[in-house]
């Protein structure tokens, strides 16, 4: 009997301490989330040069450069290759994990949404060379 009690107890402390700690985890989340809400993110006339390219860089380049095999045959240094990219649809699909395209950057975290949005708003003003 006593046995059957300590073992209740471990099974509530491990349960309780769970429940802590995931309750912990959401709380640093909502945070996060706060704080990127009161980010200014400016989405409004997005040009190529000064906006998007950045992203690509940091994000992109290390896979889809311009060395000997960028991955999947996409070097995105080059302005056309993005355009192409733009225009068919494949760089919305891919950063905004859309069904039937492969996540990109690739098994790393997905951009912020103020790069996405940053993004769009340049690929919804006609990819332009700007
Ligand atoms: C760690 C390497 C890596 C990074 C970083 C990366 N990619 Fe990729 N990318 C890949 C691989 C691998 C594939 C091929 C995936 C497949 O076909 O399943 C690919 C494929 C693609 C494709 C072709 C999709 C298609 O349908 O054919 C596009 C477009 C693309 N990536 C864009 C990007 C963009 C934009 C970024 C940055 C936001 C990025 N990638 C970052 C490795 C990477």
């Amino acid at each position: 009997m006593k046995n059957i009690i300590v073992n209740v107890c471990l099974v509530l402390s491990v349960v309780t301490i769970s429940v802590l700690f995931l309750e912990g985890c959401s709380k640093a989340n909502e945070t996060d989330l706060q704080s990127g809400n009161n980010t200014v993110c400016d989405t409004v006339n997005m040009a190529y040069q000064a906006d998007v390219q950045p992203i690509l860089a940091k994000n992109c380049y290390s896979c889809h450069g311009d060395g000997a095999a960028p991955q999947a045959g996409i070097n995105l240094k080059d302005y056309g290759t993005v355009k192409t990219q733009a225009d068919n649809g494949n760089l919305i699909g891919v950063i905004t994990h859309a069904p039937g395209y492969p996540a990109m950057p690739f098994n790393l975290p997905k951009l912020s949404d103020c790069d996405i949005n940053k993004i769009r708003d340049w690929i919804n003003r006609g990819a332009q060379n700007n």
